[in-house]
């Protein structure tokens, strides 16, 4: 398949801008940016100076992190923006659709939405668990030409299900020269079934999305890698700003992904897993909630009895978890975030005192 029949064709003809970091490397008398000769915070910083477009050394460091070839890395800023490259790329306004299975992340819609793009809903079964509608993503797919991407989330937010490993090989053999299938890996590290970043060297039309904001704990650091063949990754870079990765992000993503971290970020992992259990303890037994879906995630669906009075109540209290309102799929849902322990004791105590009060 020629990926590039599969994006716009006004993307696919222009003529990239070339920043002057992509012309020329950052060495020697350097008059070609428009740059201030000399930095006014701390010498040794380099802040003056435009970063690298896209730092090698980041590039190498994520692309062994995420078990792929450095050309088949692109750093975002965060998965966020990912996710809008990818819709600004391959969707054409007014004729192009995403697919989407809801309830889901809802950047997907956002950015199809700013794209101008159509946004096909797959719903999950709510009746069930939230269960993803393999079939009838397939059915779409097949039916609607309109679909160039399709966006499946594993584990999904909110609902923290995985996408079973049989469906993403059939999802990509029906998209094979029709779409591409985007799997946001974002929550990844938090379950135990092995990141689809295998399959890119034998799909090009695969696209995964990782990020350092999670598992990582790094959301403040806006880090996201875009894993696809050079191929798609080739089109991204037509569209992506031209300076994606400050080099404060830089140095830091460093220093979050040395080795003497390896062992801080298992330990991170570890404590966020008995944290879980301990969140999983604090529902139990309340007759206020009617269902608890744990998920493989950093958090836990719950559904219960006036959810948006018990957000209310929980925020009068300091602790805030996350509600649904505007959501017709997720009414009666309240997500809670895995914090730390004391965090989750406070939360208990709120639950408590709501239940005393009923
Ligand atoms: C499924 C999913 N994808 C992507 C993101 C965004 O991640 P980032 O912080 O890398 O932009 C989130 C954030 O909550 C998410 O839940």
């Amino acid at each position: 398949m020629n990926i590039e029949s599969l994006a716009r064709p006004e993307i696919v003809a222009m003529k990239p801008y070339s920043s002057a970091r992509k012309e020329a490397p950052g060495t020697g008398i350097q008059l070609n940016a428009n740059e201030s000769p000399r930095p006014l915070l701390d010498p040794s910083d380099s802040l003056n100076r435009y970063p690298d477009p896209q730092p090698a050394e980041l590039v190498t460091r994520l692309a062994a992190l995420y078990s792929v070839p450095e050309n088949y890395v692109l750093l975002t800023r965060g998965s966020d923006e990912g996710i809008d490259l990818l819709v600004r790329v391959f969707c054409r306004a007014g004729q192009d659709a995403i697919l989407h299975c809801p309830p889901t992340f809802g950047m997907y819609r956002i950015a199809a939405q700013t794209q101008g793009a159509h946004i096909v809903s797959i719903n999950r079964q709510a009746d069930e668990g939230f269960k993803l509608l393999e079939q009838d993503v397939l059915n779409a797919l097949q039916s609607d030409a309109r679909i160039k991407l399709v966006f499946l989330t594993s584990p999904n937010n909110p609902t923290g299900d995985l996408v079973s490993r049989p469906f993403i090989d059939q999802l990509l053999e029906a998209a094979r020269d029709r779409a591409i299938v985007v799997l946001d890996e974002a929550y990844a590290e938090f379950c135990s079934q092995p990141s689809a970043t295998a399959l890119i060297a034998e799909h090009e039309n695969l696209v995964v999305l990782r990020t350092l904001s999670k598992a990582w704990a790094s959301a403040g650091l806006r880090c996201g890698s875009v894993l696809a063949q050079e191929s798609v990754i080739s089109l991204l870079r037509r569209v992506i700003a031209p300076y994606p990765v400050p080099s404060p992000v830089m140095k830091l993503a460093m220093r979050m992904l040395g080795d003497d971290m390896m062992d801080r970020q298992r330990d991170l992992m570890r404590e966020i897993g008995d944290n879980k259990r301990y969140l999983l303890q604090i529902l139990e037994n309340r007759d206020f909630i009617r269902e608890v879906i744990p998920g493989d995630a950093n958090f836990v669906l719950i559904r219960v009895d006036r959810a948006s009075e018990l957000l209310s109540f929980a925020a009068s209290r300091n602790v805030i978890i996350r509600g649904f309102p505007a959501d017709p799929l997720l009414q009666g849902c309240l997500r809670i975030s895995v914090g730390a322990e004391n965090e989750l004791a406070s939360f208990a105590a709120v639950l408590d005192e709501w239940e005393s009060n009923r």
